[in-house]
């Protein structure tokens, strides 16, 4: 964010134990001020409801731990991304252990989209964990 940013101020009224708390709360996390804490909270329910509703365009991760001995995973993954290169900026592949491998995939793109690929991806059979985690581009 940039200094030249507009701000608009608003007015609340709010349960004064609620605000302690909260104030307690982002002084442990160590926000600067209310307005950085309640800035956060509102961007992360704006990104909640967007990756919801599956609209506009998000960047992120898409963090996969599988089983390369299950037959076919390798290829139905690689078909996979094949097929979603205009959502993927890159991939790191890291093999864990005899059977095991970590994938990270860098994604961007439409949230119908990237969401699909993440749903597909984690219903392979060999697929254990797939973990999505992406921000809104267009907030
Ligand atoms: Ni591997």
């Amino acid at each position: 964010m940039g200094s030249t940013m507009t701000v608009a101020r608003v007015g609340v009224s709010l349960d004064p134990a609620l605000l302690e708390k909260f104030d307690s709360l982002i002084k442990e996390k160590g926000y600067p001020s209310r307005s950085e804490a309640i800035g956060d909270l509102l961007r992360r329910a704006v990104a909640e409801e967007a990756l919801e509703t599956g609209t506009g365009e998000a960047i992120g991760t898409l963090t996969i731990l599988y089983d390369h001995h299950v037959r076919g995973v390798t290829e139905r993954l690689l078909h996979l991304q094949h097929h979603h290169i205009s959502e993927i900026l890159s991939t790191t592949h890291i093999h864990v252990d005899e059977r095991s491998c970590l994938e990270v995939l860098i994604v961007r793109g439409s949230v119908r989209r990237v969401k699909r690929l993440a749903a597909r991806i984690a219903a392979l059979k060999g697929v254990r964990h797939g973990e999505l985690v992406v921000t809104p581009t267009t907030t």
